[in-house]
């Protein structure tokens, strides 16, 4: 059986919580931990990392405040085993208080991701959404799963299903 890794930061927040419908909805394979608690093998070992992150704010990663495990984890020995690994992104963010930087650190997270040779699989259409600009945009697509808990909370779980049945084709 495949190995799905499910890693998420920060914790106790919005990412937390769709980390762990994202892990129900795609069952037994999918293992779930906070960046803080990955360790080289979780990474090794995994065929698929789906990485969740949420925008609060900076430009760039580098700019990114301490806290950020995300920042620390791209220069961290650990990041290594991302060459040739499938990852998947799924990002928090507001569109009605930041329309022109939604979920913007989803799209800073995904190149830095690509710099240390991974693979990004499941992009998501930018369709339902109301924003003006984003990092995260390739064309009409994210360059992941586009998620806002603070304003379409409703429509996180019906994205998530159609997200994870995608991937489970795609992969
Ligand atoms: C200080 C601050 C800055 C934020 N900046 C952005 C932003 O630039 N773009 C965006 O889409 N959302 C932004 N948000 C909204 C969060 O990304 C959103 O509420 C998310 O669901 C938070 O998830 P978390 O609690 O797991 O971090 C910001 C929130 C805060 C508190």
């Amino acid at each position: 059986m495949k190995k799905i890794l499910i890693v998420y930061w920060p914790e106790r927040g919005n990412v937390e919580s769709c980390a762990i419908k994202i892990k129900t909805a795609i069952g037994q394979e999918a293992k779930l931990k906070s960046l803080k608690q990955l360790t080289d093998t979780d990474l090794k070992e995994c065929d698929l990392l789906v990485a969740g992150c949420s925008t609060v704010g900076a430009e760039t990663w580098k700019d990114a405040s301490g806290e950020n495990q995300w920042s620390l984890f791209l220069v961290s020995e650990t990041s290594k085993f991302l060459s040739g690994k499938k990852v998947a992104l799924f990002g928090l963010g507001d569109q009605v208080s930041y329309p022109n930087h939604y979920v913007d650190f989803m799209g800073i997270l995904k190149k830095e991701l690509e710099r240390k040779g991974a693979l990004i699989v499941g992009r998501w259409p930018a369709v339902g959404y109301k924003f003006e600009s984003s990092e995260a945009l390739e064309g009409d697509h994210f360059v992941g799963l586009a998620l806002d808990e603070d304003w379409q909370p409703e429509l996180t779980d019906e994205r998530i299903s159609r997200w994870v049945d995608q991937l489970k084709k795609e992969f």
